[in-house]
């Protein structure tokens, strides 16, 4: 069979043989773009165009594209083992991993040793979450968060809270998710503390579930005392605290994990993105006492597992993985250069028809609305298009993507932020 070369061959081939509604591909031809080839903050297309990665692929290449340790681990780690047999036959990598997640997490956070489930998406890592937290109280219902965004297999879909994805399914959905809204204001912390305190009475939650700080929801950041109000009122109410950290974590936020900024332990963390570089493996970690109170021990059959858990190649990478954000010290990087970056954004939102700029570390939001104050979508598409053309690659986040968003690579140089923030300020400027 001969391979596609070019753009259009290949997404012909996609658009007859892929399922309908996976791949956007704009009639203009401006979108999207062809993958060939990433290193660092560097992608190619098959056309042989570069460009400057400012969505480090959803969040994932946090530590730069084909990071050659990172890839190094996991070539050793195919000419050795391909595969395991997860439940059943365990491998040394997962063993290592498993003990690295411990100590990055509870054992530093001064809670005693971690346990975890890995899985490979990040949403398989929200459902053994939510099995876990029914498991350990008994009780079935969780909260979750308005503008949430946590996967999108059923249990996750349950908690993600945007039409768009749920209408279609919710004939099959089961709901037990009762839905708050995400402050973004100091003086909204009072009002929700009430509410949740309101649901919690009721005795029929076993959790909170929330992302630190809402990525795919428009990198939303809420004020500060927020997580620590959402320990004080689960440890009131005998509810866990499951932080998904899947986009947060490994430093993306300026600091190893979101949480860390206020320093809240959680009952259960999620994750997954970065914590391999470019395998798909996931982890939900929580304490050991917790993990120990939640689940029997095996009698034989595990009763929650996948054919490919902790996968030995992603088990591998993610070692090397967190190798490296330590040795490029990249969380301290983030911070700073988020810093930076901010500022800038600060800047550029003063053009008309941009609303505002926010961002922690290197997770960054620039939102538009238009002049009757409605969130502009279109303009932010249309921006992002142009910024492609121009060899700029970054994403649209929030419910009507009226927010153009940059997580890049850690690794990015100072230089490039300035590239890509001259090029943002001379696009939307030209908008007009
Ligand atoms: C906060 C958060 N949770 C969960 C997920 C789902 O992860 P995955 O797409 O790997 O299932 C995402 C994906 O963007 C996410 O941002």
């Amino acid at each position: 069979m001969q391979a596609p070369h070019t753009t259009s061959e290949t997404l012909d081939l996609l658009q007859r043989y892929e399922s309908r509604n996976v791949l956007y591909r704009d009639p203009d031809g401006t979108w999207p773009i062809v993958w060939e080839r990433a290193s660092g903050c560097k992608v190619w297309d098959v056309e042989g165009r570069e460009y400057l990665d400012l969505t480090a692929a959803f969040g994932v290449a946090a530590a730069g594209h084909a990071n050659p340790a990172v890839v190094a681990a996991g070539q050793r780690q195919m000419e050795t083992l391909l595969h395991a047999m997860g439940d059943v036959h365990p491998h040394r990598a997962k063993a290592m991993l498993l003990r690295r997640l411990s100590e990055i997490t509870f054992e530093k956070w001064g809670a005693g040793p971690g346990k975890c489930i890995l899985g490979s998406a990040g949403f398989e890592s929200v459902e053994a979450a939510l099995k876990t937290a029914l498991m350990a109280t008994g009780r079935s219902r969780i909260i979750s968060f308005e503008g949430a965004y946590h996967g999108l297999g059923y249990g996750a879909l349950t908690a993600t809270h945007r039409g768009l994805f749920r209408n279609p399914f919710r004939p099959q959905l089961t709901e037990f998710a009762d839905v708050v809204p995400f402050p973004s204001a100091d003086n909204d912390l009072p009002t929700l503390r009430v509410r949740l305190a309101t649901l919690l009475q009721r005795g029929v939650h076993g959790a909170i579930l929330v992302e630190p700080i809402q990525a795919r929801g428009g990198i939303r950041i809420p004020p500060a005392g927020f997580l620590s109000m959402l320990r004080e009122v689960c440890d009131e109410h005998g509810a866990l605290l499951i932080l998904d950290e899947i986009y947060t974590g490994f430093g993306r936020t300026g600091a190893w994990f979101a949480c860390e900024h206020e320093s809240v332990v959680p009952d259960l963390i999620c994750l997954g993105k970065a914590l391999t570089g470019g395998f798909p493996l996931s982890a939900c970690v929580g304490s050991a006492r917790l993990m120990d109170r939640a689940w029997p021990a095996s009698e034989g059959e595990a009763i929650h597992t996948s054919t490919f858990l902790g996968h030995p190649v992603g088990c591998a990478m993610a070692c090397a993985q967190l190798d490296e954000l330590n040795r490029l010290n990249l969380t301290a990087l983030s911070k700073k250069r988020g810093d930076i970056a901010l500022r800038r954004l600060q800047e550029i939102s003063k053009i008309k028809g941009c609303f505002t700029a926010r961002g922690i570390g290197l997770m960054l939001g620039l939102e538009l609305r238009d002049i009757q104050g409605k969130p502009d979508g279109s303009r932010s598409i249309r921006v992002i298009k142009k910024l492609l053309q121009r060899g700029f690659i970054l994403l649209p986040e929030g419910e009507h993507g009226e927010v153009i968003s940059l997580t890049p690579p850690l690794t990015i140089e100072p230089v490039q932020l300035n590239q890509v923030a001259d090029a943002l300020e001379k696009t939307l400027g030209d908008e007009l």
